[in-house]
């Protein structure tokens, strides 16, 4: 099993045949009980993790949320407040957050705001989960817009088990396979690597680690997010406007805005890597253009860009993978980068 900090707040383990009581719980004299949240897709995971802490001798109760956005509301917050009442959850006591980055987002939320904060694990279920959502200390839910109520609150602990990740269907790998590319690209090439020799089939639990990994050592060196964690969001300007114009899913919006971000490293940077990374993510089965997305829309949305300042559009670019800078780009190698992507 590997084992890194986050920002000397946060253990993350990643490996195998993790999820016992031992493992998910730190010592910790004050806890009397833990109080499991899970959603439907891992509901049995969720009941045997209670199982486990039972026998460890620590009280668990588990609750199942709804599934996926449907969780992050501040009506389910409410309804977690209240049933946590109900079993009697102290201060001292633990969270845990059992499957994608939907229900880490509301259990980290319910951890910070509840009796004005307690400890909080992660179990992270999906790979955009563990390689994105849960470190940094992001906690969240939606109104209207999405993540307008949240907090900061690192996770005690994050354990990703690879065995349970092995199981994710096709969809759920590939939708976590772009932020997974991302890490590689801007922190660490092996992933890339990996992802090149073996396509989707690559090793999750070496994927993971690195990619964790990646967003671990940037989120300990910026915690307060007013540097270098804007690194992670290479691919994210474009992306995020073909997400809204287009509707893609985040991570087929962010796998098309690498393959724009690679075009104005290119001719930004001398970027030498534009036609491999384009390949490599090709080879996942992640879109690499976005014709049907509204152009206008699109150049909409990039004005608005809260990277953008009187200099113009601001973005990640790589001079190489593993080599991400911060640069202003003007409107000729925007128009560059949008067309290679059919915009
Ligand atoms: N806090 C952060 O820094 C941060 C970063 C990135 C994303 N996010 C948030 O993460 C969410 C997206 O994460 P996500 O893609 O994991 O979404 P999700 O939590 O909605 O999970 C996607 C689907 O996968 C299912 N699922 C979960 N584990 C499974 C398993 N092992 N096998 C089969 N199905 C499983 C879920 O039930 C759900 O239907 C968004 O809400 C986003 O805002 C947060």
């Amino acid at each position: 099993v590997e084992r890194f900090e986050v920002a000397g707040v946060s253990e993350v383990l990643v490996g195998r045949g993790l999820l016992d009581a031992a493992v998910l719980l730190s010592e910790r004299p004050g806890r009397a009980s833990v109080a499991v949240l899970a959603q439907p897709s891992v509901a049995k995971l969720g009941r045997r993790l209670v199982q486990e802490i039972r026998r460890a001798g620590v009280a668990a109760e588990v609750r199942i949320l709804p599934d996926g956005e449907a969780a992050k509301t501040m009506a389910v917050v409410e309804d977690v407040y209240q049933w946590l009442t109900s079993v009697d959850f102290k201060r001292g006591d633990t969270v845990i957050g059992v499957g994608g980055g939907a229900l880490t987002d509301v259990a980290g939320f319910v951890a910070a705001t509840y009796l004005r904060g307690v400890e909080s694990v992660y179990v992270p279920t999906t790979l955009l989960g563990a390689v994105d959502a849960a470190i940094g200390g992001k906690t969240a839910v939606n109104l209207e817009a999405k993540n307008i109520v949240g907090a900061f609150h690192h996770p005690a602990r994050v354990v990703v088990d690879a065995d349970v990740l092995d199981l994710l269907p096709p969809e759920l790998r590939r939708e976590g396979s772009a932020e997974a590319v991302k890490a590689g690209l801007i922190g660490d090439p092996k992933i890339v690597d990996l992802y090149e020799r073996d396509g989707l089939d690559a090793d999750l639990e070496e994927i993971v680690r690195r990619a964790m990994a990646v967003k671990a050592a940037i989120v300990t060196r910026d915690p307060t997010e007013h540097g270098e964690r804007a690194l992670l969001n290479y691919g994210h300007t474009v992306g995020h406007a073909v997400e809204m114009a287009a509707g893609l899913s985040h991570g087929s919006a962010v796998a098309v805005g690498m393959v724009a971000a690679g075009r104005a490293s290119s001719l930004a940077l001398g970027f030498a890597d534009e036609e491999r990374q384009r390949r490599v993510i090709a080879s996942l089965g992640l879109p690499v253009a976005a014709p049907e997305a509204n152009a206008a829309e699109v150049h909409r949305l990039l004005a608005m860009d809260k990277k953008r300042d009187a200099e113009g559009l601001r973005m990640v670019l790589l001079a190489a993978i593993g080599e991400p800078q911060v640069e202003h780009v003007d409107s000729a190698t925007v128009e560059q980068a949008l067309g290679i992507i059919g915009i």
